[in-house]
């Protein structure tokens, strides 16, 4: 696994989305997947910014994103699907028909879920995979135990998550309590993962993901075994690193 450890949340999300974008000019038809949550908004800037300068081109682009929660229409504003619109698609020349987005409102999620992770096997597989990281080490919205063999799949939310999650909605009352996600072999088969993490209530889970055991029970410890694994950290979510490995602006493989 390779870490990145950047000086702050922007140049972590700088760093991110210029290895996008030069994995979009080798591959004008990247097959990208997609994370939502507060860690890869400033990255989603940075491609908006690269797009308006003429340096990025996203009309061959096809998308997957992780997850989606349970229930929440495409309109609802705490959906994944706004948040993807808002925060990137409505900004960039994405063609609708190449983005793809769990249907939280499927009358039959088994089949939704198979429908997903058959799609991403037509479009050829991810060849580039976003991640950001629960406090508690979960991928995609894989909590503590899911197992590494899992494809897309409904699965319950912990309490952790509710709290955590609970910050962009009006109180965790409303917070859905179950997600549709790509699981963690969904994951795995992406050819190519970049994992964003901010701030110092990620510093235990990323140290842990990539030095301690390699468990369900931290679910981004599965990284570990990925080929083509890179973290881009922030100072204070390298914060473990550094104690350990000294200062800044260092990029080490373990
Ligand atoms: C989002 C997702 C989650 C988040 C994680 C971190 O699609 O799959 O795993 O990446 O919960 O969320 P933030 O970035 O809000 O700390």
């Amino acid at each position: 696994m390779r870490i990145i450890v950047t000086k702050d949340y922007e140049s972590m999300s700088k760093r991110a989305a210029n290895m996008v974008a030069a994995a979009l000019k080798e591959k004008p038809n990247l097959v990208l997947g997609l994370a939502t949550g507060g860690t890869p908004i400033g990255m989603y800037q940075v491609l908006i910014e690269l797009y308006k300068a003429g340096q990025v081109d996203f009309c061959q682009m096809t998308t997957f994103n992780l997850d989606e929660y349970c229930g929440l229409s495409p309109e609802h504003p705490q959906s994944y699907h706004y948040y993807m619109n808002h925060n990137l698609f409505s900004h960039i020349n994405m063609k609708p028909k190449r983005i793809n987005i769990p249907d939280g409102t499927s009358g039959n999620m088994e089949d939704e879920c198979l429908r997903y992770e058959d799609a991403m096997q037509q479009a050829g597989g991810i060849d580039l995979q976003i991640l950001g990281i629960g406090v508690n080490g979960h991928i995609g919205f894989n909590e503590p135990g899911a197992p590494f063999g899992g494809k897309t799949g409904v699965v319950e939310l912990t309490e952790s998550t509710i709290e955590a999650n609970a910050r962009f909605f009006e109180s965790s009352e409303e917070v859905p309590r179950r997600a549709i996600s790509m699981g963690i072999k969904s994951i795995m088969r992406a050819r190519r993962i970049i994992l964003l993490a901010s701030g110092n209530n990620k510093a235990e889970a990323v140290f842990h993901a990539a030095l301690g055991p390699v468990t369900p029970d931290l679910p981004a410890s599965a990284l570990q075994l990925h080929p083509d694994a890179t973290m881009i950290l922030d100072k204070e979510a390298a914060a473990l690193f550094m104690e350990k490995y000294g200062d800044l602006e260092v990029t080490f493989s373990l």
